[in-house]
C-alpha cells in the first residue's frame, strides 16, 4: 500500500529536530485526525533556506511527507520553496494512498506557515503566500504546545 520511498522516509526520516532561533517556525494541525506538524526554517540574508527541521506528532504518512518536504525545500530560495506543494511531495514519494493525501497537505501547510512566520518577522511579503489557516499559534489550541 505504501511505496518504498514512503517506507524509507517513515523509517529513516530526514531532518528531524528543531532549530534554535529559527528564521521561521510553522505549526499546523489537522482537526480531524489530530495530527500536528511543526517546521523550522533557517533562512539566510539572500533568502536561501540553509537548514530545515521538523517535528511531527502524527501518522506514518505525515512523518514521511514532512521528511520529504524538508528535503525538497533545503537549499532552495523562498520562492522555490513556495512551489513545494503537497502534489510535489507526493510525486517525490511515488504517491500516497487516497486516504493519506491530507497528510501531505499538512506538510505543505507547515512549510507555508513557517514561511509566513519568517515573512512576518522580516516585515516582507512573499508572493503567493497566504496567511496559514491552521497555524495553531493563531488559534485557541495553544495547549498543543505541550506536545
Ligand atoms: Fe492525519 Fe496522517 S492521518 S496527518
Amino acid at each position: 500500500m505504501y511505496s518504498e520511498k514512503v517506507m524509507d522516509h517513515f523509517e529513516h526520516p530526514r531532518n528531524v529536530g528543531e532549530i534554535e532561533n529559527a528564521s521561521g517556525v510553522g505549526t499546523v494541525g489537522n482537526a480531524k485526525c489530530g495530527d500536528i506538524m511543526r517546521i523550522f526554517l533557517d533562512i539566510d540574508d539572500d533568502g536561501i533556506i540553509r537548514d530545515v527541521k521538523f517535528k511531527t506528532f502524527g501518522c506514518g504518512a505525515a512523518v514521511a511527507t514532512s521528511s520529504m518536504a524538508t528535503e525538497l525545500v533545503k537549499g532552495k530560495t523562498v520562492q522555490e520553496a513556495m512551489k513545494v506543494t503537497n502534489k510535489a511531495v507526493m510525486e517525490a514519494l511515488d504517491g500516497l494512498p487516497p486516504v493519506k493525501v491530507h497528510c501531505s497537505l499538512l506538510a505543505e501547510e507547515a512549510i507555508h506557515a513557517a514561511l509566513w512566520d519568517y515573512a512576518q518577522k522580516k516585515g516582507i511579503v512573499i508572493e503567493g503566500l497566504e496567511k496559514p489557516k491552521s497555524d495553531i499559534h493563531e488559534g485557541e489550541e495553544q495547549e498543543e504546545e505541550e506536545y
